[in-house]
């Protein structure tokens, strides 16, 4: 009797279980690429809807991607250039530029030394005239000989590298004018005419050798 039970109870829930299963087999559903009767072009997966943009491709902001106006070069930088704006594009700058163009930016970097087509120097009319979009185009679509580095330099990044070839530029081609009052340096010439001989670095702090005497030292 009790084998019987046993075997019935077996028997049902083994049922309701294949019961549950055969549901979760078909329900209807298309698995990738497969035909369909449904659409007239005989295809489940559906075409974008026009206009579709993918997750983090929206680049609304055109100036900040393309570094253009128009078709024009913009010269304003897309976000504030802060202190560490400056030293994040010295460093992508060292990296990925100062190999042909040298940390000067002078086009005399170490491949140049040893052979490869010398860049145009960043201190010339010409290219401290150009708008700071200029840079920013160069990295992003490559200019003549030099190849793009839209892969290797993420925007932001290409943008702090162009703000601190501004900063390159500058410091190549500074005037007195440029610095702010009470930060100037003193010319040489006026350093030693006027501060005390004792006071001027590397002459004060050590005494001269004091004169020995021949008998003394021997
Ligand atoms: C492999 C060497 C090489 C590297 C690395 C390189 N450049 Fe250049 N770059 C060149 C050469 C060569 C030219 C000259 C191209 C020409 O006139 O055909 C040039 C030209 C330029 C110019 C001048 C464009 C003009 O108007 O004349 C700029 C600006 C510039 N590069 C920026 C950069 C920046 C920024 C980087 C780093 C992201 C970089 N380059 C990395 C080789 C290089």
């Amino acid at each position: 009797m009790t084998r019987i039970t046993a075997a019935a109870l077996l028997g049902i829930s083994g049922l309701i279980l294949a019961g549950c299963r055969q549901d979760m087999h078909d329900q209807p559903k298309f698995i990738p690429l497969r035909m369909s009767d449904f659409f007239a072009d005989k295809r489940s997966a559906r075409p974008m809807v026009e206009g579709t943009v993918a997750r983090g491709q929206l680049k609304e902001d055109t100036y900040f991607y393309t570094g253009k106006i128009g078709t024009q070069e913009g010269d304003v930088m897309p976000f504030p250039v802060t202190a560490d704006v400056l030293a994040r594009g010295q460093q992508r700058y060292n990296i990925y530029c100062s190999p042909c163009h040298s940390e000067l930016g002078d086009g005399n970097g170490m491949i140049v030394q040893r052979g490869l087509r010398r860049p145009p120097s960043y201190h010339t009319d010409r290219l401290r005239k150009a708008p700071i979009g200029h840079f920013f185009d160069v990295m992003t679509n490559g200019f003549g000989a030099m190849p793009d580095y839209a892969t290797q330099i993420p925007v932001a990044d290409r943008w702090a590298i162009s703000a601190y070839i501004r900063a390159l530029q500058l410091s190549q081609n500074a005037q007195q004018a440029d610095v702010p009052a009470g930060m100037q340096v003193v010319p040489e010439s006026q350093l030693t005419s006027t501060v005390p001989a004792t006071n001027t670095p590397g002459s004060g702090a050590t005494e001269p050798p004091k004169q020995v005497k021949g008998g003394e030292t021997k």
